[in-house]
């Protein structure tokens, strides 16, 4: 079948007002996050939305501890200092994730280790986690990439075995399941983002969780300028006046101000209240999706192992361009693919186009400057050679993600899922025009 592609002056496959915009935000959020402006709290510690967060998301991932921040990237830190990770400790995590991630290690002045990925989950492969262990390695970080989970049974092992602590990056990952638990609680410590993009999105904001109180104890410290600010001293709050009371005025250790407020926890309580609605839209979307573009020479559909769910944060799909009969650089011939399915109105896009330690600050290493914390004289050499993360450099250059952050998976009807099945088989059909 010969037709012309948009790309060449044809009709576009799909009509663009069938794409809903993300977040999505209802007359309930709305009147939430008046509710919480009537109220005239707006801040605190334990301030009532906040609080109530904190025990409907600790409910959510059936975990006994649940501490919000102003961001994912703040509850990693927090995470990475409660665990008392510190100067010239290392933390090993995978190769494959957003910068934030190795980010949160490096602000305690601890050293990121990255491991290679599985190609199949563009998880951590735990095969590769102990040949990177040493003697002053501390913790390991999974991340639950686009939200599907980490193979956790192993890692754990390994950690149990070296006696290291596991902190779950769940940033992407809310309500994602592993073997029928939540991810998140599953690690000593876990943590989520709030931000806009996410499947929970508040605007800002993220969350600390643990089971472990002496864990709860000394990230709420933290989070909170190094302070101890406790809530069970009722001397010191009054859930009216959550600004005033008692407080010491005296810092326990190296703390940051990491709280969030009170309009993001209603925003935030109120989306919780359509997760799985929005998760099950989205999981439709996606197996839609796979069911279609799976029968497509070339088109890998991402893979979720079968004892996991995951909430699809990103669908990331893989090229294979042997069974196309095409030459050229998979990453050539991925930007040709991107400019025809964007043409035919596919919302596609890259997310993250380089293993985070090709990043410029892990190949020149300045971090504080002076090199800390990689020359710390208490530390050993870490250098980054791309050379060990070989699938997450294949897979960044023959990998693309259906949809995008304004419209990504979750909210679309599947009737635009349809028009996107259609637009890559043409696409896919008149290739000839895609390369010429
Ligand atoms: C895997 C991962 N970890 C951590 C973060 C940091 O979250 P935030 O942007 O809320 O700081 C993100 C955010 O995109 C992420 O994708």
């Amino acid at each position: 079948m010969t037709d012309t592609l948009a790309i060449r002056g044809g009709t576009p496959v799909v009509p663009k007002e069938l794409h809903h915009r993300w977040p999505v935000i209802t007359a309930e959020d709305k009147a939430a996050v008046q509710t919480a402006l009537d109220s005239g709290i707006v801040s605190g510690p334990y301030a009532p939305q906040t609080k109530a967060l904190e025990e409907e998301w600790a409910r959510y991932c059936g975990v006994r501890h649940a501490l919000t921040t102003n961001s994912g990237t703040a509850a990693l830190h927090t995470a990475v200092a409660a665990g008392g990770i510190g100067t010239g400790d290392q933390v090993i995590t995978t190769a494959f994730t957003f910068l934030a991630t190795a980010l949160a290690v490096l602000q305690n002045n601890a050293i990121p280790v990255f491991v290679d990925i599985d190609p199949r989950t563009y998880n951590i492969d735990p095969g590769k986690i102990e040949e990177r262990i040493t003697a002053r390695t501390r913790a390991i970080i999974p991340v639950h990439i686009h939200g599907c989970p980490a193979d956790m049974d192993p890692i754990l092992a390994i950690a149990r075995k070296h006696r290291l602590l596991v902190i779950e990056d769940a940033a992407q990952a809310h309500g994602s399941t592993y073997k029928g638990k939540k991810v998140g609680g599953i690690g000593d410590m876990g943590i989520f983002s709030f931000q806009a993009s996410k499947n929970l999105p508040a605007g800002e904001g993220g969350m600390f969780v643990t089971n472990r109180e002496e864990l709860k104890e000394r990230a709420n410290r933290f989070r909170m300028f190094g302070e101890d600010v406790r809530e069970s001293d009722k001397k010191a709050f009054d859930p009216a006046r959550p600004l005033d009371g008692a407080r010491e005025y005296n810092s326990l250790m190296m703390g940051w101000m990491y709280r969030s407020n009170e309009l993001t926890a209603a925003l935030c309580r109120s989306q919780l209240r359509r997760l799985d609605a929005s998760l099950e839209q989205t999981r439709r979307n996606a197996a839609y999706l796979s069911e279609h573009l799976g029968k497509i020479p070339g088109v890998t559909p991402p893979y979720i192992p079968s004892d996991c769910t995951s909430g699809f944060y990103q669908y990331r799909l893989r090229l294979d361009l042997k069974p196309l009969g095409v030459t050229i650089p998979v990453k050539d011939f991925r930007l040709k693919l991107l400019a025809a399915l964007g043409a035919e109105g596919v919302e596609v896009s890259l997310w993250q186009t380089i293993p985070v330690p090709a990043q410029t600050l892990f190949q020149e290493r300045t971090g504080y400057g002076l090199g800390c914390p990689w020359q710390c004289p208490l530390g050993e050499e870490v250098k980054y050679d791309l050379a060990e993360y070989p699938e997450t450099m294949k897979l960044l250059e023959d990998s693309l993600v259906v949809g995008s952050h304004t419209f990504p998976l979750f909210p679309q009807p599947l009737e635009l899922m349809k028009k996107y099945v259609e637009a890559f088989q043409r696409v896919f059909a008149n290739l000839g025009q895609v390369l010429a």
